[in-house]
C-alpha cells in the first residue's frame, strides 16, 4: 500500500501552494507576535509555512513531518537555503511519536487534524501542549465538524505548454466520517496525458467537542480566525508572550 500523500506530495505546491500561503500570511499577520523560544509547525507538509515563519523570526524552528514524500519537498527547499538550514528540525515521525519539551512559545498546526481519529488526536494535541512553554500559543485548525457530497476544482496551472490541474470530492462516511479524494490531471493540447488519485479519510468532530479536547490537553481556546481556526494557550505559569 502506498503511504499516506505518495501522489499527492508531487502537486501539493504547484495546485496548493498560492492559495495556501494566502491564508499562512493573513494567520501569521494577525497570531504570530513575537516569538522568543523557537517556533513549531505540526503537520509541516512540504514546508510552505515553515519557510515563512523562518522569514519573520531567528528563532530555531520545528517542522514536524512523517510523510517521506511531503518531507522530501521540505527538504529539497532547504537543500538551497544554506541561511536557513541550521534553523530548521526536521521531524520524521508524527508529534505524537516525538516527545518534544518547550521548544516553541508559537505552534502552527494547519489542515492536519482532521486526518486523525480519536486516540490519535488526543495523543497529538497532549504532545503539542508538551512541546509549548507554558504561555505558548498555537494556531491550530480544527477537524471538520460535518461533512455532505461535494466537488471543488483545484487550480489550472501551465507548464511547459502542459495544464495540471484538478479536482476533491468530499463524501460522507457514516455519522462521523468524510473522504476526499483528490484527483489530480495532467492535460495537453486538451488531452488527458495522465490522472493520479489519493483518497484520504477524515474524522468529524464538534467545535464543543474539539474545544474539550483541547483543554483536556492543557490548551486553553483564546482565539478565532477562519478558515475553522481556534488559537490557544498552553496552560501554566511563566508566561513568555505579551497578551
Ligand atoms: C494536508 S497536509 C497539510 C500540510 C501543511 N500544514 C499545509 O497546510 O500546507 C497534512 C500534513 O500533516 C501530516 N501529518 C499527519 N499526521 C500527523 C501527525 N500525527 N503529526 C504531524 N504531522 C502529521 C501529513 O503527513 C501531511 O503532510
Amino acid at each position: 500500500m502506498n503511504q499516506p500523500y505518495a501522489v499527492t506530495a508531487e502537486f501539493y505546491d504547484l495546485l496548493q501552494a498560492e492559495d495556501q500561503l494566502a491564508v499562512v500570511d493573513r494567520l501569521a499577520d494577525r497570531w504570530f507576535g513575537t516569538p522568543r523560544v523557537g517556533v513549531l509547525d505540526v503537520g509541516a507538509g512540504t514546508g510552505l509555512a515553515t519557510f515563512r515563519f523562518a522569514q519573520r523570526c531567528d528563532l530555531p524552528l520545528h517542522a514536524v513531518e512523517p510523510s517521506a514524500s511531503m518531507r522530501s519537498v521540505l527538504l529539497s527547499r532547504l537543500a538551497t537555503r544554506p541561511d536557513i538550514r541550521p534553523r530548521v528540525r526536521v521531524h520524521a515521525a508524527g508529534i505524537q511519536e516525538l516527545g518534544l519539551r518547550a521548544v516553541a512559545d508559537f505552534g502552527w498546526c494547519l489542515n492536519t487534524m482532521g486526518g486523525l481519529d480519536a486516540g490519535a488526536r488526543r495523543r497529538a494535541l497532549a504532545a503539542l501542549a508538551e512541546a509549548l512553554v507554558p504561555g505558548g500559543v498555537a494556531v491550530v485548525q480544527r477537524p471538520p465538524a460535518t461533512a455532505c457530497d461535494g466537488r471543488r476544482g483545484l487550480p489550472s496551472v501551465e507548464l511547459g505548454g502542459d495544464v495540471y490541474t484538478g479536482d476533491v470530492t468530499s463524501a460522507p462516511v457514516g455519522s462521523a466520517g468524510v473522504r476526499w479524494c483528490f484527483r489530480y490531471r495532467v492535460v495537453r493540447d486538451g488531452e488527458l496525458v495522465r490522472q493520479e488519485t489519493e483518497t484520504f479519510d477524515g474524522h468529524l468532530v464538534s467545535e464543543e467537542r474539539f474545544d474539550a479536547e483541547l483543554r483536556a490537553a492543557g490548551l486553553t481556546p483564546t482565539g478565532a480566525d477562519s478558515p475553522d481556526v481556534v488559537v490557544v494557550r498552553r496552560v501554566g505559569v511563566g508566561t513568555l508572550r505579551p497578551e
